[in-house]
């Protein structure tokens, strides 16, 4: 079994009276694929932000790579290895797919400066992103404007943006949110081809992308672990199909 790479322990966090996050714990080798279902309002999202530290846990603590980042500010913990990609847009919409990633190959060596400069004269940049966008499937979009881009596509470049820094760990928040059957594919096929090193954390509500991508699945449910297991136990569970897979889907 690899190397635990990511590691919660107890986590909770309440809003007012109502308890969101309950004694968590979560455990993650190097390059699982790990899915986190329950119903609406189960607290999937609020775990996400505990983890980022975008929300601050009332008990509880975050690992990655055996650091803890219990302290850190969100800058620091996606400095340590941790990406995001928003339900919301964090796309620059004015710039084409091109500069997009070669800002983010930017962010990725450490360079500021360039957004004073044409990305162009930046020809180690300009050439890194090129090669981002073959691999991410976007290269025929390249000279693209991300404000014309399918709504898809957009969601694509997101993940592919976080990608570009090499995270320890990926949490997609429902990537296929809103997606045509089209898109989910295109969606599905960028995260088979994600290079096995790279661990993710998938919240998502189409069981079929779930079932298909996960190796184990958490499933919360009032911000508590109701089951983890494989695909096939959390399917075959009484208690998972009464509270959520019966119910909703
Ligand atoms: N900042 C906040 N202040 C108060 N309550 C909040 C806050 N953020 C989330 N909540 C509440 O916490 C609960 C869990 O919300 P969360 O967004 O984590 O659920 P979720 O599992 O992601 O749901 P969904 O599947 O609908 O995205 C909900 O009852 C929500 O209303
Ligand atoms: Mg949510």
């Amino acid at each position: 079994m690899s190397e635990v790479v990511f590691r919660a322990e107890g986590l909770r966090k309440s809003f007012g009276s109502l308890r969101v996050t309950d004694e968590v714990s979560l455990r993650l080798p190097a390059g699982r694929r790990h899915g986190l279902i329950g119903p609406n309002g189960a607290g999937k999202t609020t775990l996400f932000d505990l983890i980022t530290g975008e929300v601050e846990a009332d008990a509880g603590e975050v690992f990655l790579g055996g650091r803890s980042l219990n302290r850190a500010p969100p800058d620091a913990r996606a400095r340590a290895g941790l990406a995001r990609s928003f339900q919301r847009n964090n796309l620059f919409p004015g710039l084409t797919v091109h500069e997009n990633l070669a800002l983010a190959c930017a962010l990725k060596h450490g360079i500021g400066h360039v957004f004073w400069r044409r990305l162009e004269r930046f020809t180690a940049l300009w050439q890194e992103a090129e090669e981002n966008a073959g691999r991410l499937g976007l290269a025929d979009h390249l000279g693209q404007r991300v404000s014309t881009l399918a709504y898809g596509t957009q969601r694509q470049l997101e993940i592919g943006l976080a990608l570009v820094q090499e995270p320890l760990l990926l949490l997609l928040d429902e990537p296929t949110a809103g997606m045509s059957p089209e898109e989910t594919s295109g969606i599905l096929e960028l995260l088979s081809s994600l290079p096995e090193s790279l661990t993710l954390l998938i919240i998502e509500h189409d069981m079929d992308v779930i079932f298909g991508l996960a190796e184990r699945i958490t499933v919360l449910d009032y911000g508590r672990v109701l089951l983890e297991g494989t695909p096939g136990e959390v399917r075959g569970s009484d208690e998972v199909r009464r509270r959520y897979l019966g119910a909703a889907h």
